[in-house]
């Protein structure tokens, strides 16, 4: 452990000029480009709670019936997320809008796509359902409709006074004491045992390409934050984010809010409303949003964000350690339960892991390096 004190960021490489022993991600062509991601949808035990949750989160109910509940955000998407109720709770997938020259025959021909009936879309659509390599749904859908953007309130701060530059004269900075408004879907970022097949089949069938891929010591790949490929349009650092690990699950999703005022104002609501809290506020350095995680009724991970990148599509990969100090540049400190917890049931999943090769003993160990590595000197 170092004693000075001081803080080191992992480095950081673009494509054209990677280390030796760190391994290109290997790009396949994609069958069809997404332009968005639409929204999640989820399977809940206790749908009144998961509900409440939401709402408190900045979520606004479209519908709620007995088993079925959509929610919007304030943008012009008719959902964000949808849930039904179910025995066990579960992430079941995420939809994305894809053109609408998207060739869904060939889809169900070669890819196992099953068609979507239109109804099953809030606000309408035509489209297809896919399973991932890891069996979570994934919705293509096209033509979907739009609905009237809410009012936003303004920013608070169009103009921050910032040491030696005060552009906000004789003006105050008064916030509501609201939830955050959530005004749309960021991202949903999920853990793999099998990296390689799933940053695959995402950038095949969505046509993703790679902002940031972390590598292990060995330089072989085992997370990526992809992006949307919208040519010159920028778009978020990450919207589909595929994470090596010990299980295949989801990890979180991030909603974006209106500002750092909303991110600060959705906290107070969040907890007195007697919320989870789990990471944050803070700023991540890969995609550099400001951020505040909370967990659900049943542990699922939802991220506010604000302030995010946005990249055009000709901005090259970069490439960096894998590693926990990569996770933010400030903040509180990354919280145990972001890793798995060295249980019983989790001793089991490892040996039957090892046992079916899908882990080798040696990138375990490279794994386990990673987690115990403090991030910051001081810890
Ligand atoms: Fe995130």
């Amino acid at each position: 452990m170092s004693h000075t004190k001081v803080l080191r960021a992992p480095p950081e490489f673009p494509e054209s000029a990677l280390p030796a022993h760190v391994h290109k991600l290997a790009r396949p062509v994609a069958l069809q480009k997404a332009t968005q991601l639409a929204f999640l949808r989820f399977d809940k035990a206790d749908l009144d709670e998961a509900q409440r949750f939401w709402t408190d989160f900045g979520l606004i109910t479209v519908s709620r019936t007995a088993d079925k509940l959509v929610m919007r955000g304030a943008g012009s998407a008719p959902a964000i997320l949808m849930a039904s109720k179910a025995k066990v709770s579960r992430y079941v997938g995420a939809a994305f809008v894809v053109p609408p020259d998207t060739d869904f025959e060939r889809l169900q021909r070669d890819s196992g796509a099953r068609p979507l009936a239109a109804h099953v879309v809030p606000g309408g659509a035509r489209g297809v359902s896919l399973l991932d390599p890891d069996g979570n749904e994934v919705w293509l859908i096209t033509d979907w409709g739009t609905v009237d953007p809410l009012p936003l309130r303004e920013p608070k701060h169009p103009h921050m006074n910032a040491l030696g530059q005060t552009p906000r004269v004789n003006a105050t900075v008064r916030t509501d004491i609201e939830a955050a408004t959530v005004g749309r879907l960021g991202h949903v970022v999920m853990q793999t045992t099998d990296f390689h097949t799933m940053a695959d089949w995402y950038m095949r069938q969505l046509g993703v390409i790679p902002s940031d891929v972390q590598y292990l010591d060995d330089g072989a790949p085992f997370l990526t934050f992809f992006r949307l490929d919208l040519g010159n349009t920028p778009a978020d650092h990450h919207t589909v984010v595929i994470a090596g690990g010990l299980e295949a699950c989801y990890e979180h999703s991030a909603w974006e809010v209106n500002d750092l005022d909303a991110l600060g104002q959705g906290q107070q609501v969040l907890r007195v409303n007697g919320h989870d809290h789990m990471w944050g506020i803070g700023r991540h350095l890969l995609g550099s949003q400001l951020f505040d995680y909370w967990r659900d009724a049943d542990g699922y991970a939802f991220e506010h964000y604000t302030d995010g990148d946005v990249f055009t599509a000709d901005r090259e990969p970069h490439y960096g350690p894998f590693t926990t100090s990569a996770l933010w540049a400030w903040g509180h400190d990354v919280p145990a339960s972001m890793f798995p917890a060295k249980t019983p049931a989790m001793l089991w999943r490892v040996i039957k892991l090892l046992r079916s090769g899908r882990v080798t003993l040696k990138r375990l160990l490279m794994m386990g390096r990673v987690v115990d590595t403090p991030a910051r000197p001081w810890k």
